[in-house]
């Protein structure tokens, strides 16, 4: 059940709640509201050990207030406090907050004055729902957060509510995009993943199409039709429009949609088809975010490409050194079918292109060999054009998700000739997130395209600040701010 946030000017210590949360900066400097916790607080902070530093929190009894509980939370030096920190806090108590039905928190008031009191705002409604998310879909004993209200108690009476449903309406475009990567790929068949697609966006004011069976090659989609020849579950190809009235400019957003990677014929080893059902996750993270942008009054025009297919071995799969042609024309050898995000990728930014957005951005979880350069909490940024991939960059960073440039180097383009055909899928065994891009690289016509290469942040491996372990819903938010911020040249 969704939770509600509402601002409030009651004092704090007054506020009618379940949990009353209040900040404490490092070196026990009282954060707002805080004081009403009495004069020993100070003292008795020290003596349980609490030090105010960033995640800490302690439970106090709830003397003196009206709420039915008390805690407080660390928020580390007063003047270092960022929107990102105050999101982190807002999803730990929300944790710590989780079999309260409401909470109260002053935490929109700790924040500097030099913040934006729009972006912190929003930032807390992000924390909560990030934070307090759960899949218990399969859990027989899932123990449910109860928390349904929110209660932001601030100083004076700026209205800051758009703020916070904005914030609700980001983290719930992210819990979908959460979701769906938990989902066990049984769950989610090409055609299973497109009709929920359908129903995310049902009511969203956008459009939806969904090319299956002959459409696929009909649209010329031989990439995505080769990929899927090994799965009893046939591909799909989901299209996404958002075309405001007067729209200023026009993006695309493309999203790899393997809904399993077995490797195909090129058979993964066990271990690394374990988490191979987040192989979506890109896909997820474009719907998500198309999902939102009516809402938040995006005036840019956006379309979404996701091909969604399963790569299974089977006596129908692909085979190494089969030769595929791309929709732009070219055609690909392919001698890995583990490699196959890029195939299906190179169909839909061929497509994409074709329309001439003014800038393109595709999210995937590509290649292992950039969870081996960057760890799994950066994804690789790459493009054909500095301007745009800053501009990736900053909506990245406004939204503090982690990307990190990485080269294209023409040096390694004929890492890709082919014996037979005009491109092989794989280059050497070195670089290989950089092969990866420059391949994609090959199915953009000439407009502006980053990459982002999400294989290490789609998925935490435990839980990491507001990111529970499992599908983190990475690149929804970027998405978002890249549509928001963007700026027609
Ligand atoms: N989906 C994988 C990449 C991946 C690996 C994502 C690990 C997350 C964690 C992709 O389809 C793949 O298998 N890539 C191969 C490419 C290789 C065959 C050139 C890889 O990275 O090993
Ligand atoms: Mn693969
Ligand atoms: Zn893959």
């Amino acid at each position: 059940m969704p939770v509600s946030f509402e601002l409030s000017s009651t004092a704090p210590a007054r506020v009618r709640t379940d949990l009353l949360a209040l900040p404490v900066f490092a070196g026990r400097v009282l954060g707002p509201g805080a004081d009403a916790l009495g004069d020993g607080i100070v003292d008795f902070l020290a003596e349980a050990g609490f030090e105010g530093k960033p995640g800490e929190v302690l439970a106090l009894p709830a003397n003196d207030v009206a709420a039915k509980a008390v805690l407080v939370i660390g928020l580390g030096e007063q003047d270092n406090v960022t929107v990102d920190g105050l999101r982190l806090a807002a999803a730990t108590l929300t944790r710590k907050a989780s079999q309260h039905a409401s909470f109260a928190t002053t935490l929109l008031d700790a924040a500097p004055a030099e913040l934006d009191r729009g972006d912190v705002a929003q930032a807390i409604a992000e924390g909560v729902i990030l934070g307090g998310y759960q899949f218990l879909r399969y859990k027989g004993d899932g123990k449910a957060a109860k928390l349904r209200k929110v209660t932001v108690v601030r100083s004076g009476r700026e209205n800051l509510q758009w703020a916070l449903e904005r914030g609700a309406v980001i983290g719930e475009a992210v819990t979908w995009a959460r979701d769906m990567v938990n989902e066990p790929a049984a769950d989610k068949s090409p055609a299973a993943f497109a009709a929920a697609a359908k129903k995310l966006l049902r009511g969203k004011g956008v459009t939806v199409e969904v090319l299956s069976g002959p459409q696929l090659a009909a649209a010329k989609l031989g990439g995505l039709i080769g990929v899927g020849q090994g799965s009893d579950q046939p591909p799909r190809f989901v299209k996404v429009t958002y075309s405001p009235r007067g729209a200023k400019g026009s993006l695309a957003f493309v999203g790899k949609g393997v809904v399993f990677d077995s490797g195909g014929l090129s058979l993964k080893p066990p271990g690394g088809m374990e988490t191979m059902k987040t192989d979506m996750a890109g896909g997820a993270a474009v719907l998500a975010a198309m999902s939102t942008l009516a809402d938040l009054g995006v005036e840019t025009k956006v379309v979404g490409y996701v091909p969604m297919v399963e790569n299974m071995p089977s006596g129908k799969a692909i085979r190494p050194g089969d030769v595929l042609t791309i929709r732009n024309g070219k055609t690909v050898e392919v001698l890995n079918t583990d490699a196959e995000g890029r195939l299906i990728l190179a169909d839909a930014l061929s497509m994409a292109s074709e329309a001439k957005p003014d800038g393109i951005v595709d999210l995937a979880t590509l290649t292992g060999a950039c969870l081996v350069a960057l760890g799994d909490k950066y994804a690789g940024l790459m493009g054909n054009d500095d301007d745009w991939r800053g501009q990736v960059a900053d909506a990245a960073e406004r939204a503090s998700e982690k990307v990190w440039a990485l080269p294209l180097p023409t040096e390694y383009r004929k890492q890709l000739e082919s014996e037979i055909a005009d491109l092989k899928n794989i280059g050497t065994s070195y670089g290989g997130a950089l092969t990866a891009g420059l391949f994609l690289q090959e199915f953009v016509a000439d407009v502006p395209w980053a990459h982002l290469d999400i294989a290490g942040p789609a998925r935490a491996g435990s839980d990491d600040g507001y990111n529970p372990r499992g599908g983190t819903g990475f690149g929804v938010r970027t998405l978002v701010e890249l549509a928001e911020g963007f700026q027609a040249s």
